[in-house]
């Protein structure tokens, strides 16, 4: 399991009404590598992420879990591995408290009950969420929505964590104890996000999508300054690394 890799191979993917979102993606992502995914909206970096997870199957390509090939019948051994954040937390959340939904996961594993309430705890802990453990998820604010969709899949221990934009709704300090978890996080991290000075702050490696293809693959910094490319995708620099507004200088 500590040497998987998450490969997609020539994916394509066009959604019933022939709107082709993924239009032919190739990489490969190494464990414990933490790989942003951006572009602007529609670009279909929603669309990749449910194509990994075995959420929608490619009309052509492939996706390599491991040594695996995802199919229908491993599907379910290959999700074990895999835990992914909703873009939408109503897609995530469906018990009737908060403490059902993050022990959902590990209850599913057939974990043993004390267990499972070690982790239910560890993980509302994490997102500092402990204190709505009892509350009804569909009557959260949007953030507490975001942090109880984030924990039900930290209870899960995954070896490798997907997130479509983690970071939104979020406030400051919230967002901050999410990148400081992901940081902390060791295995393969896979990010979607708008917030692009949390890619840079947590991600390695940034895959540009535009019109469900990559145009760009490489570390981080190097892809988040090209200025012509960012502009190519749709995109800005992160706020930290663009110009003093005021004065036209650099930040430092
Ligand atoms: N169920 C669907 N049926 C038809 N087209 C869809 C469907 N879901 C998404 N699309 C289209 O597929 C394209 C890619 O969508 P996707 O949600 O993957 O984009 P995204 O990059 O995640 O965008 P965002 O930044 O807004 O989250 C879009 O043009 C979208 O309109
Ligand atoms: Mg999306």
């Amino acid at each position: 399991m500590s040497h998987h890799i998450t490969e997609g191979k020539d994916l394509f993917y066009a959604y019933p009404d022939g709107h082709q979102a993924v239009n032919g993606i190739s990489f490969r992502i190494h464990h414990g590598e933490s790989v942003g995914i951006i572009g602007a909206n529609g670009a279909g970096k929603s669309t990749l992420l449910m194509l990994l997870t075995g959420i929608l199957m490619p009309a052509n390509g492939e996706v390599i879990i491991g040594e695996v090939r995802l199919n229908k019948d491993n599907m379910a051994m290959i999700r074990q591995r895999l835990g992914m954040v909703f873009q939408n937390p109503d897609d995530q959340l469906f018990m009737t408290t908060v403490h059902d939904d993050v022990a959902f996961g590990p209850r599913n594993l057939k974990i043993d009950e004390p267990q499972v309430e070690q982790r239910v705890v560890s993980a509302l802990e994490q997102v500092g969420i402990l204190h709505l453990k009892d509350r009804a998820p569909f009557h959260l604010s949007a953030g507490e929505k975001r942090a109880a969709a984030i924990a039900s899949v930290l209870s899960l221990m995954p070896d490798i964590l997907i997130l479509d934009e983690p970071t939104s709704s979020l406030d400051p300090k919230s967002r901050r104890r999410l990148m400081k978890i992901l940081g902390g996080f060791e295995h393969t991290k896979i990010i979607t996000s708008h917030d692009l000075d949390m890619v840079l702050d947590i991600c390695q490696r940034v895959i540009v999508m535009k019109d469900g293809q990559a145009i760009a693959d490489g570390p981080a910094k190097g892809v988040l300054t090209n200025k012509v490319l960012m502009e190519e995708a749709g995109l800005e620099m992160p706020l930290s690394l663009q110009g003093c507004p005021v004065c036209g200088g650099e930040k430092t």
